[in-house]
């Protein structure tokens, strides 16, 4: 294929990259892959209604996201094991976002230390954070994402046990020698090594975060930091309402990208009871499934702040390293650029919901 020129052809371009156990680990979801599907398709379920006539000259895809300036309305998802794409990994990632202008949310399931990371580029990031059931663990990440200079923390809720992954227990997933969840090395839990007919990263899952985790966690996390939370798998109004109660300013609205309860609905249809329940009171985030830049403007229409992408960048990582994220970042952008001129809205602040039919 000739170069690339969106984000789906770096998706076909990935499997002639990576070996077939790490691309099903990446384009897999849970059990019969309908949510996965559903987040894909929902979105062009929407259809746009443009404004014409509106000076388009300047277009500015300028945002901020809880305060914090973003050169479009992206952000990329923590997603695990980044090295299995690339040698340079997250620090990689880093890099092109930084570039780009957004924000990365490093995963607590990083192949590059949260340290060397923050050192590999000087923008924006965000912890993503797992809670182990050993609360000293997690304690610890915390602390060491404040003093590393991330601004804000995604407590991912939706992983209470791993889902069902078919293609991985089938492929027998784990991570190569040598490979480690490097934030984990210091209290020993860092490896997760192939076993044969199994996912070695279900069973690291299930022994090791914590399935106790509830409300009065988030409470307990609230206490221990004083950086900016936000909760990553919300799929209703009502835990929206209890998310705010408990001190959380941001709300990402996340089924994991398919890959934990096969069958719940996809992200763009949960998207407006949250939004609604929500009711200014937080910032609303939302990904699963964004591959376009008519995508970011539907879900800003139903009144997101931002979205995050998680498989696109890790298919530029794999396809071209660094240089391969920077693509899709900047194919993302011009995507957007050019949406919001086609629909009359030249500022991110006139992308509403008459936008949508
Ligand atoms: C993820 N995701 C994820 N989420 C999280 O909170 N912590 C993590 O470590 C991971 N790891 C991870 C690995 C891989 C390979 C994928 C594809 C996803 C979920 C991720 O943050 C995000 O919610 C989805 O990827 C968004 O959907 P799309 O953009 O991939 O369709």
């Amino acid at each position: 294929m000739a170069r690339p020129i969106n984000l789906c052809d770096y998706e076909r371009l990935a499997p002639e990259r990576l070996p077939a156990l790490v691309y099903d680990y990446y384009a897999g979801g849970a059990n019969d892959e309908l949510t996965l599907a559903e987040n894909l398709q929902a979105w062009g379920r929407w259809h746009l209604r443009p404004r014409i006539l509106v000076d388009v000259a300047d277009i500015d895809p300028h945002t901020t996201v809880l305060g914090h300036p973003l050169a479009m309305p992206v952000l990329t998802a923590p997603c695990a094991f980044n090295a299995l794409a690339h040698p340079e990994g997250e620090c990689a990632v880093a890099r092109a976002a930084t570039s780009a202008g957004i924000i990365q949310i490093v995963s607590t399931l990083s192949t590059q230390s949260l340290e060397e990371v923050a050192m590999a580029a000087n923008g924006q990031r965000w912890f993503q954070l797992y809670c182990y059931r050993d609360r000293g663990v997690t304690r610890a990440l915390v602390e060491r994402a404040e003093a590393a200079g991330y601004t804000a923390l995604c407590l991912t809720v939706d992983v209470p046990v791993a889902g069902q992954r078919e293609r991985d227990i089938r492929n027998g997933f784990g991570l190569p020698a040598g490979m480690r969840c490097k934030n984990l090395t210091p209290v020993g839990l860092d490896q997760i090594e192939l076993v044969a007919d199994d996912s070695a990263l279900q069973r690291y899952i299930n022994e090791l975060l914590d399935r106790h985790l509830t409300w009065e966690s988030v409470a307990w996390l609230r206490s221990i930091t004083r950086l900016q939370l936000l909760i990553k798998g919300i799929l209703t109004g009502e835990d929206a309402d209890l998310a705010i109660e408990h001190g959380v300013t941001g709300i990402i609205v996340s089924n994991h990208g398919g890959r934990q309860l096969d069958g719940v609905l996809s992200t763009c249809e949960v998207l407006p009871e949250v939004v609604e329940t929500v009711a200014q009171r937080a910032e609303v985030l939302v990904d699963g499934g964004i591959r376009r830049g008519t995508d970011v403007l539907k879900a800003l229409a139903l009144g997101a702040r931002a979205v995050l992408i998680g498989r696109p960048y890790l298919w530029g990582l794999a396809v071209e390293g660094e240089a391969g994220v920077r693509h899709v970042l900047e194919l993302l952008h011009q995507e957007i650029v050019l949406a919001m001129a086609l629909v009359g809205r030249p500022v991110v602040s006139a992308i509403d919901r008459t936008l949508l039919a």
